[in-house]
């Protein structure tokens, strides 16, 4: 059968309003570029007439600008899940606008085919070559496709001609059977390949092909400053000290690392370490630092979910495709993230965080507790199940107008118990085999700030006045850095004296 091509508005057009709609891509890596444009113009102009019109938005992870920016600012979403980052949608999260839920990235695709949230009414999904019997190769990101693909009642394809350079091979497709019947992910190893290069999907669900030559429009990391740097440097050395102390095998273990600046930094570190071996990632997300340290030859192979390069970098990396062509494998959320496979590699798991307590559980999610900063992503999916799970983060924001090292963290994301390692740029503390009074000395003395050690100190002291309990709190006080904050805009004025 032919699948036609129709516009980005007829495509639109299929989409109704209360839909499920799921879309391709992690990151802004493969995902939609020009039908949810379309989607949010409709959205509006039936918004005008007085007609209601939202979806409820199922994707890998964060989006782009044209599905997030662009359905969020035409107020075209009900209910989001999982992770989102731009700063239209968190708006809308924030505001009692739409109703997202967060939830680790891993579970989505199982949640929907468990039937969780309904039926998924369309996917919109890009590709980067088809054919007529509907065998789609994806293109530089995974997210769910190929559960989209499953389950969609109708499909909607966008043919992106913006890669010049074929992706046939670099993806590995798998879905796993579901309980009773699942079985074990066969991954040993990083380079294992277990599924298919092409996504299948029945024709007769295609509703037509958009065509499409956008870009990822993916900016470049700003450049390390010192204190990115020097928590780059702190993972460092700490890693090599464990290899030279037998703390980890001398074969060194794969790598997973989060996104952003820290994560650049952390990466650029290893790369130029000696003592640290060549090695391999098995992780949902690559960035423009993994190309390089593959062309120089430190990391051997990755396992991803996402190319989320730079465009120029994904030019660079389309004009010496072939390199790369054993070296990278693309796979599905819930498998590059997938907690069996996770715990099964050992991996070394570095992810940031926005505020961690003296005891070591972390907040990565909510600031002041309240506001949804993007999401817990993958964080959750690595940290509670890997070989050592180290999280970082700047020890102050704002000038030092908050301390990220806090009593009692305003949100869990992360409880001690998977929490091994925090790194500050003022130090490393080692959490493991240390009861709660050892992790706050270990904690405040390697990682706060010495603005705010003697505070925190005040706090431990109150906490422990009466006696010494196994969790120093005092729970009057245990948020008086946050309230302090909300009061004044400025934790140092904490005064703990108010509470003897
Ligand atoms: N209280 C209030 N604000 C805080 C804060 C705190 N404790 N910590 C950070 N912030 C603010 C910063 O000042 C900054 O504000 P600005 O945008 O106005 O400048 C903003 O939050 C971002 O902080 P930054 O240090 O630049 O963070 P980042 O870009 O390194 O991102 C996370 C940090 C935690 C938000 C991000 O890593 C994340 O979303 N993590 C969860 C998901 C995850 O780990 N994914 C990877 C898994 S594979």
């Amino acid at each position: 059968m032919s699948i036609p091509f129709i516009t980005a508005e007829e495509a639109a057009s299929h989409i109704k309003n209360g839909d499920n709609v799921g879309f391709s891509g992690f990151t802004a890596s493969g995902t939609p570029k020009v039908v949810t444009v379309a989607l949010a113009k409709r959205a509006k102009e039936l918004h005008e007439k007085g007609e209601p019109f939202k979806i409820n938005l199922f994707t890998g992870a964060s989006t782009n600008d044209h599905v997030d920016g662009e359905l969020a600012r035409a107020d075209a979403i009900a209910i989001r899940t999982p992770y989102q980052s731009h700063p239209d949608a968190r708006k809308l999260a924030n505001s009692g606008h739409m109703n997202y839920f967060d939830t680790h990235l891993s579970h989505v695709s199982q949640d929907l085919r468990y039937g969780f949230y309904g039926d998924i009414d369309v996917a919109v999904i890009e590709v980067t070559e088809m054919s007529p019997n509907g065998e789609l190769i994806l293109g530089a990101g995974l997210g769910m496709t190929p559960t989209l693909a499953m389950m969609a009642k109708k499909v909607i394809i966008e043919y992106s001609s913006y890669y010049q350079t074929s992706f046939r091979g670099f993806h590995d497709n798998y879905v796993p059977l579901d309980p009773p019947h699942r079985r074990e992910i066969p991954i040993y190893k990083p380079s294992d390949r277990i599924g298919s290069t092409v996504v299948k999907v029945d024709p007769s669900k295609i509703i037509g092909v958009v065509p499409s030559n956008a870009s990822e429009s993916i900016k470049p990391f700003t450049a390390t400053d010192e204190v990115t740097q020097r928590i780059g440097d702190n993972v460092c050395h700490f890693l090599a000290e464990q290899l030279r102390m037998g703390k980890m095998p001398k074969e060194f273990l794969p790598i997973q690392s989060g996104v952003g600046n820290v994560a650049n930094a952390v990466l650029y570190g290893l790369g130029e370490n000696p003592d640290i071996p060549q090695f391999e990632m098995y992780t949902e997300v690559i960035q423009d630092a993994v190309m390089k340290l593959m062309e120089e030859g430190k990391c051997k192979f990755a396992s991803t979910c996402a190319l989320t390069f730079s465009d120029d970098a994904m030019l660079e990396f389309m004009g010496n495709i072939d390199f790369f062509r054993d070296k990278i494998l693309m796979r599905p959320g819930e498998i590059s993230n997938s907690p069996e496979v996770v715990r099964r590699l050992g991996l070394i798991a570095m992810n940031t965080a926005l505020e961690a307590d003296i005891f070591g559980n972390v907040n990565s999610t909510h600031v002041l507790g309240t506001k949804m900063m993007n999401g817990i992503g993958g964080s959750g999916d690595f940290c509670r199940n890997a070989y050592l799970s180290i999280f970082s983060c700047p020890s102050i924001q704002k000038g030092g107008k908050i301390s990220a090292i806090v009593p009692m963290v305003s949100h869990v994301d992360h409880s001690e118990h998977s929490v091994k390692v925090l790194v500050t740029e003022q130090g490393v503390a080692d959490l493991r085999g240390k009861d709660p009074r050892q992790r706050a000395e270990t904690i405040i003395e390697n990682c706060a700030h010495p603005m705010f050690k003697e505070l925190l100190w005040d706090y431990v002291k109150l906490a422990t006045k009466s006696g010494i309990p196994h969790t120093p709190h005092y729970l009057k006080a245990a948020f008086a850095l946050h309230q302090t904050f909300m009061e004044c805009g400025d934790m140092s004025q904490t005064d703990l004296a108010r509470f003897e």
